[in-house]
């Protein structure tokens, strides 16, 4: 079993972070945080009106700066967005604070569940298909190096996979409590 302050979601747009890291949080009474939302809870922007002022790399900078703000402490699932892992230094970050997660999703099913989606400014154009086959491609090797991990989502709702997971990081993620190793717990344990 591993140790790890905080539980990390990475993977593709459409895989269910956001909705499972909310059940995940809740069942191991843990806080949730979103950290595109926060993003832009804090500069009152959308995050394709980032990408339009500031373009990808604007975005990528706010990013690595609010996932290392949200890891610093502990007791927090963090969904991120599906582009994190693009940046070594945010992969080196998640690996280092927290058990992280890939939440696994195909082309076919991503384009079922974001059909409706027109707030992710990467699926604006027209071809949505080939957009996400060329981010699978790119990526899938970035979340495999990041992730402690990896977790089929397909062909299970949030709540189906929430569960299912649930059941695995109760075997294999230790979460680090902030008062362990406190002059209390000490006396407590000895
Ligand atoms: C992005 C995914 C989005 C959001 C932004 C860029 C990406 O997050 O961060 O639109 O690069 O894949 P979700 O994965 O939550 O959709």
């Amino acid at each position: 079993m591993q140790s790890a302050p905080n539980l990390v979601l990475v993977g593709p747009m459409g895989s269910g972070k956001s909705s499972i890291g909310r059940r995940l949080a809740e069942r191991f009474g843990l806080a949730f945080t979103d950290a595109d939302r926060e993003i832009e809870a804090r500069t009152g922007a959308s995050v394709a009106t980032i990408f339009d002022c500031e373009g990808e790399a604007g975005f990528r900078a706010r990013e690595r700066a609010m996932l290392a703000e949200l890891l610093a402490g502990e007791s927090t699932v963090v969904a991120t967005g599906g582009g994190a892992v693009l940046d070594p230094d945010t992969r080196r970050l998640l690996r280092r604070r927290g058990f992280v997660v890939h939440l696994h999703v195909g082309v076919a099913q991503q384009l079922e569940r974001l059909a409706r989606d027109r707030t992710r400014p990467l699926l604006a154009g027209e071809d949505r298909a080939a957009v996400l086959q060329r981010l699978a491609e790119t990526r899938e090797p970035l979340y495999a190096e990041t992730a402690d991990l990896r977790f089929d989502t397909d062909t299970l709702s949030s709540a189906e996979t929430a569960a299912a997971l649930g059941h695995l990081l109760d075997a294999q993620w230790r979460h680090v409590a902030s008062n362990e190793g406190s002059p209390a717990s000490h006396q407590a344990s000895t």
